[in-house]
């Protein structure tokens, strides 16, 4: 586990996480921003998501509010966590149909980019498509797959994730869209994933799990789903037997500079 300078907020005896203010001013920043951006660009089940999950603009919404929501369309809830959560932990809590939220946001002087997860990204990138049965079913095997793999599977299973649930593209008849919560709660990754500038590959879930990614930067190559039933359909396919095939094969060498020391 990395260090954090970020500290999750504790709910009271009733249940309810009290944010200052200022808290509160960060996630309507960041929402009214984002909702802007991704107009056009997200996918549909994303939108639908939104709508379904009707988060508040002006505070930051309770834990309580989204799992109403998750619970009545996949059977989803979102797990308090602290900032930082052991990759165990993690698996855990998705086997078990519950996604980690770390209850803090970010700076106003971090706004366009931190490391660590926050509330913001947790909630509004990853939990509208939790509210598609497709897409909490590909989750839910990732989950109970990631319990079961040795440490050396799990780094695979971890860009399988990173290049669909972080980092995904679909193509739609309205054209090619964005469901991963990774772009969906940047706005300079919004823009950037759907330009010209990054590579589009057809997704390829054994070339996915070869290419190596880095956290800090905009990805040079994006994975793009024909549709997102394809990721229901992989969740029914050997994906282990996938993972030794990239085990054997290793990895591509990276498309991005080495990290400066
Ligand atoms: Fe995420």
């Amino acid at each position: 586990m990395k260090s954090t300078q970020y500290l999750a907020r504790e709910p009271d005896e009733s249940g309810f996480i009290h944010y200052p203010e200022s808290e509160h001013q960060v996630w309507n920043t960041l929402i009214t921003r984002q909702l802007e951006v991704i107009e056009n660009r997200a996918c549909q089940e994303y939108l639908d998501g939104i709508e379904q999950l009707g988060l508040p603009m002006e505070r930051i919404p309770q834990l309580g509010e989204i799992n109403r929501v998750l619970e009545a369309s996949t059977g989803w809830r979102v797990a308090r966590v602290p900032a930082l959560i052991p990759f165990q932990t993690f698996f855990e809590l998705l086997a078990s149909k519950q996604f980690p939220v770390a209850t803090f946001i970010r700076t106003p002087e971090e706004l366009d980019y931190l490391k660590e997860p926050d509330i913001f990204h947790e909630i509004f990138g990853h939990c509208p498509m939790l509210t598609n049965p497709w897409f909490a079913e590909f989750t839910h095997t990732y989950g109970k797959l990631g319990l079961q793999a040795t440490k050396e599977q799990r780094v695979y299973l971890a860009r399988l994730y990173w290049l669909t649930i972080e980092f995904g593209l679909l193509d739609t008849p309205e054209g090619r869209r964005i469901y991963g919560g990774g772009i969906l709660s940047s706005p300079k990754e919004t823009l950037y994933a759907l330009s010209d500038v990054p590579e589009h590959q057809p997704f390829d879930a054994l070339e996915a799990m070869r290419t190596p990614y880095r956290i800090d930067i905009l990805q040079p190559v994006y994975f793009v789903l024909p549709e997102l039933k394809r990721l229901f359909e992989l969740a029914q396919e050997d994906i282990m037997a996938l993972v030794h095939q990239a085990m054997a094969l290793g990895l591509h060498a990276p498309k991005f500079p080495p990290k400066a020391a």
